[in-house]
């Protein structure tokens, strides 16, 4: 199966979660590449418009995992931007995740899946996973979890 792992990432956090879901799937024999999502010049927490340097294409893959930081309590906009701006995601099967700072559950993390979640829906994609990795000491075990959760999703 072809993935796409599509990822903005201003600190390199969620990259680095990226990386390591690549490997897993290539592992099991899929073809994966990560492809960024670039805001042109620097974006407020809560900008509700977003130039872009670089907006992947996502047509050519079956199946794609979005991720993204959670930016101040809800989905980053550069994230939100993009996923907005799809035409269409009928027919392929969708996983998504965000990396976070603060460890409480009021601090955006079920907001920011919620909005990845309903985006990806009304575009017609079927998500089939989702996770979120609080960036603390435990953050290694959590990543490995979310590794081994998505590598089966597809
Ligand atoms: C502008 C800004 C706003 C943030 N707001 C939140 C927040 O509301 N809740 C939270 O848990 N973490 C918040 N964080 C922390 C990031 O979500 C966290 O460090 C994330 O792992 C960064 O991912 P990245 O390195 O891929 O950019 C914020 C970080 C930045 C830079």
């Amino acid at each position: 199966m072809r993935i796409g792992i599509i990822v903005y990432s201003k600190t390199e956090n969620t990259y680095s979660v990226a990386e390591k879901l690549q490997e897993k799937f290539q592992e099991s024999g899929h073809e994966v590449e990560i492809e960024m999502v670039v805001p042109a010049g620097d974006v407020p927490p809560r900008a509700k418009n977003v130039e872009f340097q670089s907006k992947p294409e996502i047509e050519s893959y079956d199946a794609l995992v979005f991720g993204s930081p959670v930016h101040a309590f809800s989905l980053a906009p550069p994230m939100n931007a993009y996923l907005e701006q799809i035409d269409s995601l009928q027919n392929k099967k969708i996983a998504c995740f965000v990396t976070k700072g603060l460890r409480f559950n009021w601090t955006g993390g079920n907001q920011a899946i919620g909005k990845m979640k309903k985006i990806c829906e009304s575009k017609g994609g079927k998500v089939v996973g989702t996770d979120i990795v609080v960036w603390n000491k435990n953050k290694d075990a959590k990543i490995d979890e979310l590794v081994r959760k998505f590598s089966v999703l597809f």
